[in-house]
């Protein structure tokens, strides 16, 4: 049997029971492949649920605040995915009448859907013959074709979309999609595969050579910056708290955060203080300026490290804007954070 039918025959055997595999609706499909970019399943099935079951249509999403969407994101990272996929679904039930478009290339001019998802969508609801090409992809057709192109450089994309455009079956490329990324998921996975126990143990490239572990070949490692973040929970005299929304182009857009003082790591301690009563200048005195903890939280994000530090401090008088501690949890946080107001926070309120 060929490379493409051996792997549909395995999928049919070993594939996942997932939700958005018993539906071509488009909204649906939509739906979860957003949420899965950059995103195991395991840890998207519940947030997919939990969005189909709060916003049944496209329709339903459309009508919802931005600060909703967002909270019901809280965890998943890449913020953008749920800003653009709120837009779109805004675009799709108010200038297509709820009617996602029907091809890849049409598909592809909705904001947040790139050659992956508009691949996906298309072959998974119309059954049009695009590959989906990802890292799981790459690493299924490196191992087995023995291809050596560094997936590190942008134009060796295009030598695998070839690759997986002719491994289609005709009339099946849903089957085939949804083959190649379960097969890369379970079997073909990128450390300690069970090689012994693959339907393409004979006729595997990496296997015959013993390559399995240095394909595919990637030279290039992404740069991951450090940062150095330090929350102000300066409570006034009826316990409440400022928080700001972040509106800067930079991670967690449109999300809150408490005061943020972000320095370098040379920076010193007295020039944190010093810089603390500074942001407090505007009509404050802020006294009792102490950490939560002595040890940073480091947060990791895919390029970003971010050692985070919590301070509480308290003012005499009240803050025009203030929040009690309780009406946080309806605005959207960073999950880094609102961890932190739940343990932190709320069981000091408890106590
Ligand atoms: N990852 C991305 N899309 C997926 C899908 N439809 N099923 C399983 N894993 C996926």
């Amino acid at each position: 049997m060929d490379f493409s039918n051996l792997l549909i025959k395995w999928y049919l055997k070993n594939k996942r029971d997932l939700p958005w595999r018993n539906t071509t609706d488009s909204y649906c499909i939509w739906l979860s492949e957003i949420i899965l970019q950059q995103t195991r399943v395991a840890q998207g099935l519940p947030y997919y649920l939990r969005f189909i079951e709060t916003f049944p249509t496209v329709f339903d999403l459309a009508r919802a605040s931005e600060n909703d969407v967002l909270v019901l994101w809280q965890g998943l990272g890449y913020y953008s995915r749920a800003r653009n996929m709120h837009k779109t679904a805004q675009y799709v039930a108010n200038e297509l009448n709820g009617v996602f478009p029907k091809t890849y290339s049409e598909l592809k001019k909705l904001k947040g859907v790139g050659d992956y998802t508009a691949a996906a969508i298309a072959s998974f609801c119309h059954e049009e013959e695009v590959p989906v090409v990802d890292g799981n992809v790459y690493r299924v057709l490196s191992r087995y074709f023995g291809v050596k192109e560094d997936i590190s450089n942008t134009a060796t994309k295009k030598v695998f979309v070839e690759i997986a455009k002719e491994l289609i079956p005709k009339g099946k490329s849903h089957l085939f999609n949804q083959a190649i990324m379960e097969f890369g998921a379970l079997q073909c996975v990128p450390k300690k595969a069970d090689c012994m126990n693959c339907v393409f143990n004979n006729s595997c490239f990496a296997y015959a050579n013993n390559c399995i572990e240095s394909l595919p070949i990637k030279t290039k490692k992404a740069k991951v910056k450090n940062r150095f973040f330090n929350y102000l929970v300066v409570f006034d005299e009826f316990e409440n708290v400022l928080v700001n929304k972040r509106t800067e182009k930079d991670i967690w857009k449109n999300l809150y955060e408490f005061p943020l003082i972000e320095i370098e790591l040379a920076d010193d301690y007295e020039k944190l203080v010093q810089s603390i009563q500074e942001k407090f200048s505007f009509g404050y005195k802020i006294s009792n300026l102490k950490p939560f903890h002595h040890h940073q939280i480091v947060h990791k994000l895919s390029h970003q490290n971010l050692h985070i530090k919590f301070w509480k401090a308290s003012i005499s008088g009240n803050f025009e804007n203030g929040l009690s501690i309780k009406n946080l949890s309806k605005l959207p946080f960073p999950v880094v954070i609102f961890n932190f107001i739940e343990k932190e926070l709320l069981k000091i309120k408890k106590k």
